[in-house]
């Protein structure tokens, strides 16, 4: 390993980048080798890895997953029966995203309670919200793809709250639906949606976070 990465460093000068990501101290009150109460400030790493498995296991989920209303249902029953080790990757990746929302939301009530929102700090907490809404907009697209009557129905009850935002509540329901009622576009636009637009946006926004946080570091305590 040594040599590679000597290989490689001579060619693009790798050391000063790692440097400036990786060689920084970890503070005596994060360290929980140092202060055992220390590990409610790992919730947000914990997310990230927990998102990182998300993402593994959504891309082998995908070799076999069909979005369409006439295969949607069997493709799922497919994973789940017959790939190998499909019932365990789709359990992971479903018990995952129960994980994550409730890491992110302890992650949330850390920050909040030790005071970490605070100036200067304000902006990554607006970039932290914009993440958990992303969070649970995974997990309410996710929870249609398996078309099953459970998904159909959660997912028009979900499309009838965003009716009932005021002024702009109809329109936000037929975009989310595609049309009048829950069926094939719902479908196709809940999978792109899942699958691509927000994940695009979630790098973005993790970057952004954890840009912030490499400049201004970690919060010290109240
Ligand atoms: C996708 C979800 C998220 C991930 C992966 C993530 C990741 C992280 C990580 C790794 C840290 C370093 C400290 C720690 O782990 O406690 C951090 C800090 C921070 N996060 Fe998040 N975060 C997420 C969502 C949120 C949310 C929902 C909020 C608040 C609305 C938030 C606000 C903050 C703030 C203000 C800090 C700086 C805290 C400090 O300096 O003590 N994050 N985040």
């Amino acid at each position: 390993m040594g040599r590679i990465y000597r290989f490689l460093d001579e060619r693009l000068n790798l050391s000063p980048l790692i440097g400036a990501v990786a060689d920084h101290p970890i503070p005596d009150h994060v360290n929980v080798f140092k202060s055992p109460s220390a590990f409610v400030y790992c919730f947000g790493g914990v997310s990230f890895l927990l998102i990182v498995l998300e993402v593994l296991t959504g891309m082998f989920l995908m070799l076999y997953y069909v979005p369409s209303p006439d295969h949607a249902y069997q493709s799922v029953n497919y994973i789940q029966n017959e790939v190998l080790f499909g019932n365990l990757v789709r359990g992971i990746h479903r018990v995952g995203a129960s994980a994550t929302v409730l890491m992110v939301f302890l992650h949330m009530l850390r920050v909040y309670f030790t005071g970490s929102y605070k100036n200067p700090r304000e902006l990554n907490w607006i970039a932290g919200l914009v993440l958990f809404t992303a969070i649970m907009g995974f997990g309410f697209t996710g929870y249609l793809l398996p078309w099953d009557q459970k998904a159909y129905w959660a997912t028009a009850v979900g499309v009838n709250v965003a009716a009932s935002v005021p002024l702009v509540g109809d329109f936000l329901a037929s975009v989310l639906r595609g049309g009048s009622e829950v069926g094939t576009l719902t479908l196709s636009r809940f999978f792109a949606i899942h699958v691509m637009f927000l994940p695009a946006f979630l790098i973005i926004f993790l970057a952004v976070h954890f840009f912030m946080l490499r400049r201004q570091g970690i919060s010290r305590p109240l």
